[in-house]
């Protein structure tokens, strides 16, 4: 049995190569194929098992999620609390046979898994993403960063955010090195005073990607804002009818809204059920059955609440190459 705490993981996945992160969005896209496959299959020919996440909201205003999943060849069980520290838990994997294989921490795992599901549709994008506008500063919007940089060919990022810039200067500083002939700029609503709405006008107008990452209740600009040229934009933020990243205009600007699960996408998206977008409106990406580039009418929208089957694979990923590079704490006698 293998822990792989914070840093392991992180250590992981910050030396991600790009045929390592090519790897891991083909293992989670065939998992989400997988996914909408089964849905049509009967119990006994059903390889993914997906049952609704629990919660437990204690008195002390924290909120805990419990998120079990199988698929098949591998079980597992996500627990994590949000509370006013942020997002804390672990991923617990398990053989088919119940023998526990790993314990992972979950506050990296799941951003990353969360931005690699949007870029199986952001690598199917078939237009320029040099121009990215990420909305944002959290460890959400830091891997849509990165992985943004690996796998696509991008040349100007715009990072806005409501308060303060938290490790994105950081972060900027590292990817500077690692990609010198890209532009990294943060606009902060805090302190640019009036000029605020002329900049992000302005980085929107110009951008090609716009992936938002907040938990906002109000739409971080008007569909105005931008012009007729098609973009690809990305939701991961909303998981509850009161929350919305973009305005309705903006949501339906495609030819359908791909989602990675339907009937968590119409109960949990603030978006969709303020703008009564009904199932067939909906395309999984667990139905893009090969990997030629789609070709949206207007813009590419995917919206992504998240499942269990998401941390599962990834973490069963993990920890196969932290075994493979001896990273991680090993219990023998579990
Ligand atoms: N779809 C999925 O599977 C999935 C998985 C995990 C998390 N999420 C969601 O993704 C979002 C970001 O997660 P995270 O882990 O990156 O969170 P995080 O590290 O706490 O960062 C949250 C970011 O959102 C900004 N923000 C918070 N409230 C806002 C508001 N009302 N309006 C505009 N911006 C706001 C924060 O700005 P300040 O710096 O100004 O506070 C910060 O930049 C959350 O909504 C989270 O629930 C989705």
């Amino acid at each position: 049995m293998l822990v792989l705490r914070d840093g392991d993981v992180l250590g992981l996945l910050s030396s991600l190569s790009r045929e390592e992160a090519q790897r891991l969005l083909s293992r989670l896209h065939d998992v989400l194929r997988e996914f909408s496959q089964s849905k049509a299959a009967g119990p006994e020919e059903r390889t993914i098992h997906q049952p609704e996440r629990e919660t437990i909201a204690t008195r002390l205003g924290n909120t805990s999620l419990f998120m079990p999943s199988s698929i098949t060849t591998s079980t597992g069980v996500k627990v994590v609390t949000i509370s006013s520290g942020g997002l804390k838990g672990s991923i617990n994997v398990f053989a088919p046979a119940g023998e526990l294989l790993g314990v992972l921490n979950a506050e990296e795992v799941t951003a990353f898994r969360t931005s690699l599901a949007v870029m199986i549709a952001y690598v199917r994008y078939p237009h320029p993403k040099t121009k990215v506008v990420v909305f944002g500063a959290g460890r959400q919007a830091e891997w849509h960063v990165q992985l943004a940089l690996l796998l696509g060919d991008v040349r100007q990022v715009t990072v806005v955010n409501r308060s303060s810039a938290r490790r994105m200067e950081r972060l900027f500083e590292q990817l500077r090195k690692r990609y010198p002939r890209t532009e990294f700029r943060l606009l902060l609503k805090t302190g640019a005073g009036p000029d605020y709405d002329t900049q992000l006008r302005s980085r929107l107008a110009d951008s090609e990607v716009i992936f938002c990452c907040t938990p906002a209740t109000t739409p971080h600009f008007p569909h105005s804002y931008l012009d007729r040229k098609s973009r690809f934009i990305s939701l991961i933020g909303s998981y509850k009818p009161s929350m919305q990243e973009v305005d309705k205009d903006t949501l339906l600007s495609g030819d359908c809204i791909y989602v990675d699960t339907k009937e968590g996408c119409l109960v949990e998206a603030g978006e969709l059920i303020k703008a009564n977008v009904s199932a067939d409106q909906l395309v999984e990406i667990g139905e893009l059955h090969d990997d030629s580039l789609l070709r949206p009418n207007g813009n590419l929208v995917f919206k992504c609440v998240g499942m269990g089957i998401m941390d599962l694979v990834i973490a069963r990923e993990l920890l196969a190459m932290a075994k493979e590079k001896e990273l991680g704490l090993r219990v023998d006698d579990f």
